[in-house]
């Protein structure tokens, strides 16, 4: 059984994510999301992973699950017996960044592959601090987050 995982800080998941994970829970028979801990985010580690763990189960997709974590990707890929990391590329913008985080993993945990999927067109324009700006701007953005998420966005705004 080969078991991948998905690491990000998803703040919040986008479509261009879910694209990702679509695809990977074709390729691999298990697909782990871990939503990585970060104090500079908009939405809490819980938020991030709830908002993650409801996009896949509206998606359908049955071999996805959903977990948080804190520390070192690899560790945690060690402690869940995952055999490859996938990470989406949308430009040579993230080729460099991801490049490097690819080197540093596997000169830690050279048993661990790192793996990465081409975003689909449609996705290419999206990030998560431009699903934020227009968010907090007003901007419709729900045709661009899974259902639930512009919610949620709308509601972190409302007060500020
Ligand atoms: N489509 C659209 N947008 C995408 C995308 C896709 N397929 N893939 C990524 N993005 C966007 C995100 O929305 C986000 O945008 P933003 O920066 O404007 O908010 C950005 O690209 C990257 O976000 P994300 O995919 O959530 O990942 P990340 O780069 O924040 O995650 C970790 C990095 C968490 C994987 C990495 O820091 C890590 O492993 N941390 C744990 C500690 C560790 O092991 N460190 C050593 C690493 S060598």
């Amino acid at each position: 059984m080969t078991v991948a995982m998905y690491p990000g800080r998803f703040d919040p998941v986008t479509n261009g994510h879910m694209d990702i994970v679509t695809r990977a829970a074709e390729i691999f028979d298990r697909v782990i999301v871990a939503v990585a801990d970060s104090r500079s985010a908009l939405f809490s580690t819980d938020e991030r992973q709830q908002l993650f763990a409801d996009a896949v189960e509206h998606a359908g997709l049955h071999n996805v699950r959903v977990i948080s974590f804190a520390g070192l990707t690899v560790d945690v890929a060690r402690e869940n017996g995952v055999h490859a990391l996938v990470r989406g590329l949308r430009a040579i913008t993230d080729f460099s960044a991801e490049f490097d985080m690819a080197l540093m993993n596997r000169k830690m945990a050279p048993d661990v592959e790192s793996v990465y999927l081409m975003t689909a067109l449609e996705h290419l324009f999206i990030s998560g601090s431009r699903i934020r700006e227009l968010a907090g701007l007003g901007h419709p953005i729900d045709d661009l987050v899974p259902p639930g998420v512009a919610e949620a966005l709308a509601e972190k705004f409302k007060n500020r």
